[in-house]
């Protein structure tokens, strides 16, 4: 059977890694209603567009970080602010929730994509309200196109809302990413790195992922062990770019090497959004290259909080299509997509 969503009030101490706990509580407040409702996208007058990060102006730059300062504002115990949406990625990924008695894990399997789909939806749902903009789209980090293989010049601005200063220092810059990173730089000059990126690119959305349990990866269901294996993206270049951007100074990796306080760094929400965009696209590529049908993935809850501070269940089925969620994408060249080796 399906994955419900968590029992509020058993969340409990979040754990970096073996017996070392999280400093602070992950837990989201508990909400006042007993029965929380399903979750009804409204309906969509207007899409949002996600821009690529590297093509935004001034002026989107400038809203961006206007919603960030506010939401980093807003009352620690308000389930909008800037650490209660940090937190909700360590409540589900390190171990916070039960279920069926055993830890939670929204990692390594099937619900990866739309976990974190419905994750930044919320998130973005929240900044555009918070500067009172409907069309308000989080920008994605096209880390699958050479122009867009580097940090976001945006993110990488001392002292504004959207600067992290918990990164690794040597990749600032313009420093051009190795998608496959696992720890050490490789030695490469910068075409290379970029052509082995896109090779990377290629192997992992169409050779090694012919169909849908290799891309979304193993079935979890309610009482199976968490952590079955994960997709062929998740694993690379996602966990990749979460080792490369995270701070090798601090004890996990932190923001981004770790699970419990990736969601503290606001690339981490630019880094989902394009991983969000190779769900859509993957789908384009044709075979066996569909949404997973088994009734037990569709059925599958989380819960969240909306941009209204309300709380709300949802369900995988309702969010397989992202026009039904009111985004797109800015369309860009997939130079990958003829990159055979
Ligand atoms: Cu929930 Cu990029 O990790």
């Amino acid at each position: 059977s399906p994955i419900p969503s968590p029992t509020l009030t058993q969340c409990g101490t979040a754990i970096i890694e073996g017996d070392k706990p999280v400093p602070y509580t992950c837990c989201p407040p508990i909400p006042e209603i007993k029965d929380v409702p399903y979750y009804n996208p409204p309906p969509v007058s207007r899409f949002r567009v996600r821009p690529a990060a590297h093509t935004v102006d001034d002026e989107y730059i400038a809203k961006y970080n206007e919603a960030y300062s506010r939401m980093k504002a807003l009352p620690t115990d308000d389930p909008r602010s800037f650490m209660q949406q940090a937190n909700i990625h360590c409540a589900y990924c390190n171990g916070a929730y039960k279920v069926g008695g055993k830890e939670l894990q929204v990692h390594f399997s099937w619900l990866f994509f739309p976990f974190h789909r419905w994750y930044i939806y919320f998130y973005e749902r929240i900044l555009a309200s918070l500067i009172d903009d409907p069309t308000f789209a989080l920008p994605y980090w096209n880390w699958d196109n050479p122009k867009g293989m580097h940090l976001p010049d945006m993110f990488d601005v001392e002292g504004t809302s959207i600067y992290n200063e918990r990164r690794n220092q040597k990749h600032r810059n313009g420093f051009i990413m190795d998608l496959g990173y696992a720890g050490e730089d490789v030695v490469a000059n910068d075409l290379q790195k970029l052509v082995n990126n896109l090779t990377l690119m290629y192997r992992q959305m169409i050779t090694n992922a012919p169909c849908p349990s290799l891309f979304f990866g193993k079935p979890y269901r309610f009482g199976s062990e968490p952590s079955p294996g994960m997709g062929t993206i998740e694993n690379v270049p996602h966990n990749s770019i979460h080792r490369w951007v995270g701070d090798p100074r601090q004890p996990n990796e932190e923001d981004m090497g770790n699970f419990y306080s990736s969601g503290k760094d606001p690339a981490f929400f630019s880094l989902h959004a394009n991983v969000d965009r190779m769900w859509t696209i993957w789908k384009t590529l044709g075979g066996k290259r569909k949404d997973i049908s088994d009734p037990d993935y569709l059925d599958t809850e989380f819960f969240f909080y909306d941009e209204k501070a309300k709380p709300f269940r949802v369900r995988v089925r309702d969010c397989l299509d992202e026009k039904k969620l009111g985004y797109t994408f800015q369309p860009m060249d997939i130079p990958w997509k003829n990159f055979k080796p």
